[in-house]
């Protein structure tokens, strides 16, 4: 799946909502996240978000770390 990285926290554009055509992004208090199993991999997302955010899971920039994958699951464990 896609992933909504840390650049989005106090941004929320929104530019990835319109473009997804599941409607699997989800808005969160500070950031919005990408649900992981309704994501279909499209990558409609991803070139529209203007703080480039977004990449798919395994492209996700190292530094932004496990702080951002783990409160994405926090978020759709609630
Ligand atoms: Fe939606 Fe496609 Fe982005 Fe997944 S990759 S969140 S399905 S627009
Ligand atoms: Fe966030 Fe970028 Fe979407 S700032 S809301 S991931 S367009």
């Amino acid at each position: 799946a896609y992933v909504i990285g840390l650049p989005c926290v106090d941004v929320k554009d929104r530019s990835c909502v319109e473009e997804c055509p599941v409607d699997c992004i989800y808005e969160g208090r500070r950031a919005l996240y990408i649900h992981p199993e309704e994501c279909v991999d499209c990558g409609a997302c991803e070139p529209v978000c203007p703080v480039d955010a977004i990449y798919f899971e395994d492209d996700l920039p190292a530094e932004w770390g496990d702080d951002h994958a783990a409160s994405n699951a926090a978020f759709f464990a609630e």
